[in-house]
Order: C-alpha cells, then structure tokens, then sequence
C-alpha cells in the first residue's frame, strides 16, 4: 500500500478501504507520511466527502492511534462534553466546575483554537502556570482528588487528531463534517467518558451555518458515539453572535472567572451553560427534571461552591490561583481602545466569524500551525444585538499589543457591529 495511491484514490471520488485509512492514520502519527501529502489527502477528503464506513473507519482508527481510556474507576455514569467550536464560547469553563461542584465526575479534554474560534485548552493557559500537559496518571489522580480536570491532547490520546486538527487549521479545511464529527468522536472514545453531551453550534461564527447541516453533523457524531457503546445528547447553539461579551484567551478567563462568582451572569452564556448542564445530570442519573438540574446548578453559582472548584483545579494543576481572587492581576494589553457609536440606534448584526477573525488579527489565534498566541488581545464587546445605543455610548474594547493592528481593528469593528 502507498500513500500516493490512498490520496489518488480520494481524489478519484472512490471508496477508501479500512485498511488504506489505518495506513494513513498509522502513518501519519508515527511521521512516515508527511504534512504535505496528509494536507492533499485531507484536502481530498474535504472536497469529495466520505461514506459512512469510511467516517466509521477514520475515527475508530484515530481513536486507536493512541491509549483508549477506561474511566470506569469513576463509576459507571463518566459525564464529558464538547462543542463543535464558537466565538466566545467559553462554555466548558464555566460549566464544568460548576458540573463537578454537584459532585459529578468530570475528566475533560479539550481542544486549541480553530480557524476563526477559539480554543478551551489555550483560554486555560492563560492562567499563569496552568499545566493543560499532564500524563493520564496525574490526569486520573486529579479526578479522584478533587472530581475535575481540564486537559489538552498532549498526552496520548487520539494523537492522530491531534495533528489533522492542526493541520486543517492551516489549510482552510476546518468546516467540513466527516472531518469535525471524526475529530470530535476520535477524541471522545479515546477519552473514555460514557456519557456525552455535544453542543453543536450553527450560524455565523460556527462551521456549521445552518441548523440543518447542525442537525445532519449531529447525527453522525451520535451514530459514532453508539457504535462505540457510548450514550449521546446533542444540544443545538446558535452561533450569529459571539457568546458572552469578551472574545480572546484573558479575556475570556476574566468573563469565565466572573461568571463563576456570580457576579456577571450574561443572558446567551447563562443560558446555554443551564441547557447543556442540565442534560450532563441528567445523563450522569443525577436527575431527571431539567428544571430542577438548572436550579441546582444555579445555586452552586451563588454559594461558591463552583467558585471553589475551578480554583480547586486550577491550583491541582500547577495555576497561580491569586490571578482568580484578583482579576487585575492578569497581564494588560498595551493598548485597549474604546470604540463608541458615531449614531443613535438599535444593534443589529454582531457577526461572530468576523470578530472572531479580527480577534486571531489581534494575535488572538494561529495563522500558521506554530504560531505563539498572544494571550492579552481581544475585544470585549459592550453590547448584544438587539440592545439599543446612544450616540457616543461604549460599543467595544479593542485590546492589542500592537498599534497598526489596533487602529486596523478600531475601524473594522465600526462595520461589524451593525446598528
Ligand atoms: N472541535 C473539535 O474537536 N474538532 C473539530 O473539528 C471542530 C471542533
């Protein structure tokens, strides 16, 4: 078998075989097949699609292309959650503490950044000394400790995806559904939760843009999830605007940090935090009235207890957690601009893929697969759509450590924040 052939082949339109996929995943995770020809080969795939068998095939192969976890010492009900990618979308931060704190197992892996959306894994290093590289034993160490830990795809789970992630990043192959349904499930298998909430994201600042698509990405990944004997709820977000008001690592963790002192509690974020929470009791045999799960969880907000423990995790895993108890301790961009309404009016569009585009300008995001993030730069949005502003009112903060990039996104939000 040779890889010039598989990549043929797919380009051809035809069926890939079970074992050409194995031989590329294989390949391509021990590096005898390069970036150039995986790119065409995920190009290929991109354009032409895949059957059924073939998704089955690639995600059972980069779920096995490192360590398949048995969380099973956990008890029988392991609760995990992902998102298909968003702007702002710092959901997982807030909610999984806050899951933890009800006495709910959580062992999470999550991702970096995405094309135009932002990453858990690089929002969590922005807390100095948080560790997101930790071996599965410390992993599992953590979750009997204190019931929660956060980590990214350094270790050796699914380390397939882990490259074809980075890689579509940089080749403008990100918004497909064989390739997120197999990168989301690849992971989830290999990360060993039995039960899985995903919140698919449709819209403009999500991959997929229509909730038809949302709905069809869902019930792939939901198939795949059965086949693999796990129990899966699918959520739907829209995604039109970005999530909460901050969208940039720091400035994220702030919003996040708030949110969990209960001390800013923005509508969208809340929202979907509850909706999705209330599934993961659910699923996790911890109740069964929805209603019910979202008051508890709302009540772990207000007594601290969810406070608590993300500051738990964070210390567990080497952060600094005086920059929780003091938000001002974070490191400030060099420039932070305000931009105000030259009219009077209502917020009428806020698209979400061009902030979360302006914010990777910003240095936000990557550009190339090695790129440095720089964590300090973002926007911080003072308005949602449908609020209503007055002439010279607060409309966002641009932060940014360099001054061109700062005047160019000053004026490119003028025309993204529609009034
Ligand atoms: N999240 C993932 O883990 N993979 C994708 O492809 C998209 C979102």
């Amino acid at each position: 078998m040779n890889i010039l052939e598989i990549i043929a082949k797919k380009r051809d339109k035809k069926e890939l075989s079970k074992e050409e996929i194995e031989f590329f995943i294989k390949g391509y995770t021990n590096e005898s097949i390069t970036d150039y020809q995986a790119a065409a080969l995920v190009m290929a795939i991109y354009l032409n699609g895949m059957t059924d068998e073939e998704l089955f095939n690639l995600t059972f192969s980069m779920a096995n292309s490192g360590e398949v976890l048995d969380l099973s010492e956990f008890g029988t009900n392991v609760v995990d959650k992902h998102s298909t990618g968003g702007v702002g979308d710092k959901v997982s931060i807030v909610l999984l503490p806050i899951i933890a704190s009800l006495g709910i197992p959580v062992a999470k892996m999550s991702g970096r950044g995405l094309g135009f959306t932002g990453g858990t894994i690089d929002k969590l290093e922005a807390i100095p000394g948080y560790n997101t590289s930790v071996s599965i034993d410390s992993f599992k160490e953590y979750v009997h400790k204190i019931g929660i830990s956060m980590i990214g795809q350094t270790m050796n789970l699914a380390p397939a995806d882990k490259k074809i992630y980075a890689l579509r990043d940089t080749i403008s192959c990100v918004d497909n559904i064989p390739l997120i349904a197999s990168s989301i499930m690849s992971k989830k298998i290999a990360a060993g939760a039995n039960k899985i909430v995903l919140e698919v994201t449709y819209g403009k600042g999500a991959f997929m843009k229509s909730l038809e698509d949302a709905k069809l990405l869902a019930e792939k990944m939901e198939s795949l999830g059965k086949y693999a004997g796990r129990e899966v709820k699918s959520v739907f977000t829209p995604m039109n605007e970005p999530i909460g008001f901050a969208v940039g690592n720091t400035l994220e963790i702030i919003e996040a940090i708030n949110f969990l002192k209960g001390k800013e509690l923005p509508d969208d974020l809340k929202n979907i935090v509850l909706e999705i929470g209330s599934y993961m009791i659910k699923l996790a045999g911890k109740g069964d009235n929805l209603e019910e799960n979202k008051k508890k969880m709302l009540e772990n907000i207000n007594n601290g207890l969810a406070f608590e423990k993300f500051k738990q995790m964070v210390e567990m895993q080497g952060g600094d957690a005086s920059y929780l108890n003091d938000i001002n301790r974070f490191e400030k961009a060099k420039y932070m601009v305000q931009v105000k309404s030259d009219k009077k009016g209502k917020i009428t569009e806020i698209n979400a893929e061009d902030i979360g585009k302006l914010a990777c300008e910003l240095g936000a995001g990557r550009i190339k697969k090695d790129d440095k993030i720089d964590m300090s730069v973002g926007i911080v949005l003072n308005k949602k759509v449908n609020d209503f502003v007055e002439q010279n009112e607060l409309l966002a903060t641009i932060y940014a450590n360099d001054e061109e990039k700062c005047k160019i996104a000053v004026e490119k939000i003028k025309n993204i924040i529609k009034i």
